[in-house]
């Protein structure tokens, strides 16, 4: 393939993984060309059906061989937490000696240490470690990232957190979509005063996030170790009051019924969700709810109950699939592994992984109308594969079958050049 910096672009002799099926299948369509105009896709189908307006034979058009390989929508990562300080390798040397994840944080580390060393951590510092992590993301096809606040715990470094976040746009070609997790622990300096602590959460941090235009969406950690449902519902409410869409940790560690809650909120997605039960699922499903399963936390912590996929299939709730990166439970940034630890671990189809980081992670983030398919009038982010058939997305990590990656329409990144 040759590089393109062309607005108007013609792929001929592609097969394409449209993903607009929610997952049933691949939504495949073989010996496909896609058009490209304006960042936008503009025409898709078979060859054989290609419009004149869009033939090869219009000097306009730049056209590009794709010589037989699969274009899938760009990647999206629904859940990140990877702009944060310092690491936690010391703790996961503690949890294989047999220390537990809830025992660590009860001792005042797990979130808590790594709020410490990213309060320490300047914007540039945070900015040049974070750099890598997305780094690494986007070389395997990642197009859009959510990435979480949580690590500051004050003002001035949830603020920090966002800014950074933002600034990463800056330096990749990535859509960057963020959330307030102001709620993620309780600082040491509200240590037995979670009220007061939430009081700042809502109404210092929250108006300053909105005023600043920093945040997408609010999240909570809904757990034991984290906040409970009626501390998860005042964040709620304020997110509410200031129309920022909701998202939840939920049901990771137990059940709390923070899914039901965040459905009376009509939140967009219930995240990690091991311990989810149908009551919760009926509601996710009625308010329109997308799960984001999270199988690195799963492997990460050796946690041992699996989501509910089977109800969740049966209740035709969209699964989206993420990283979760982050230094304490997914130190993973990996999207490629955890298409392969969805389909080993949750046993989620390929075509239902490949979904989970498309189309439904799109939808995770409310982002479904733009991104997460490869469709007419959907952002031309794009990922083309030097693969046979789409399920080798899943089957195989390590070797990195991108060839190119187009954001915008503009291809961004060349590799394994067919
Ligand atoms: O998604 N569960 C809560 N938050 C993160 C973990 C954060 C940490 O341990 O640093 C998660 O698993
Ligand atoms: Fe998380």
């Amino acid at each position: 393939m040759t590089y393109s910096k062309h607005w108007q672009t013609l792929y001929i002799n592609v097969n394409l993984a449209t993903m607009s099926d929610g997952g049933n299948s691949y939504g495949e369509v073989t010996q496909a060309a896609l058009a490209v105009r304006d960042g936008k896709i503009a025409w898709l189908g078979k060859e054989s059906d290609l419009p004149a307006d869009f033939s090869a034979t219009d000097s306009e058009v730049v056209v590009i061989d794709g010589k037989g390989q699969w274009l899938t929508p760009g990647l999206i990562d629904c859940h990140t937490h990877l702009v944060y300080g310092g690491n936690r390798a010391n703790e996961f040397e503690m949890r294989l000696q047999g220390r537990s994840y809830q025992e660590i944080a009860n001792a005042g580390g797990g979130i808590v240490s790594t709020v410490t060393a990213t309060r320490k951590a300047s914007e540039e510092e945070l900015l040049a470690s974070a750099l890598p992590r997305l780094a690494a993301l986007h070389q395997q096809g990642v197009t859009t990232v959510e990435i979480k606040s949580g690590y500051g715990l004050d003002t001035s470094n949830e603020i920090k957190m966002l800014k950074v976040a933002g600034l990463l746009a800056d330096e990749l070609p990535v859509t960057i979509k963020r959330t307030f997790l102001g709620a993620h622990a309780l600082p040491t300096e509200y240590k037995d005063n979670a009220e007061g602590y939430l009081d700042v959460v809502c109404e210092e941090m929250l108006p300053q996030v909105v005023n600043e235009n920093l945040a997408d969406a609010v999240d909570v950690f809904c757990e034991g170790i984290g906040f409970s449902l009626e501390q998860t519902k005042r964040v709620f409410d304020a997110a509410q009051s200031h129309n920022l869409p909701i998202k939840v940790h939920a049901e990771q560690l137990s059940n709390l019924g923070a899914s039901e809650l965040a459905a009376n909120y009509d939140a967009l997605s219930s995240d990690h969700i091991e311990f989810l039960d149908e009551t919760g699922i009926r509601a996710m499903k009625k308010a329109g709810m997308t799960a984001v399963l999270l199988p690195g936390a799963f492997y990460f912590l050796r946690e041992t109950q699996l989501p509910p996929i089977a109800l969740l299939r049966k209740h035709q709730v969209p699964m989206a699939v993420a990283t979760d990166a982050n230094p304490g439970t997914s130190p993973i940034h990996n999207i490629h592994l955890m298409l392969n630890m969805a389909c080993t671990l949750f046993k989620l189809t390929p075509s239902e992984a490949l979904a989970g980081i498309t189309c439904h992670g799109a939808k995770a983030l409310g982002m479904s109308e733009s991104k997460g398919q490869l469709a007419v009038g959907y952002d031309a982010d794009i990922a083309v594969w030097n693969i046979d058939q789409p399920a080798e997305l899943c089957y195989q990590f390590g070797v990195n079958p991108l060839s190119c990656l187009i954001k915008d329409g503009l291809q961004v990144l060349m590799h394994n050049k067919k």
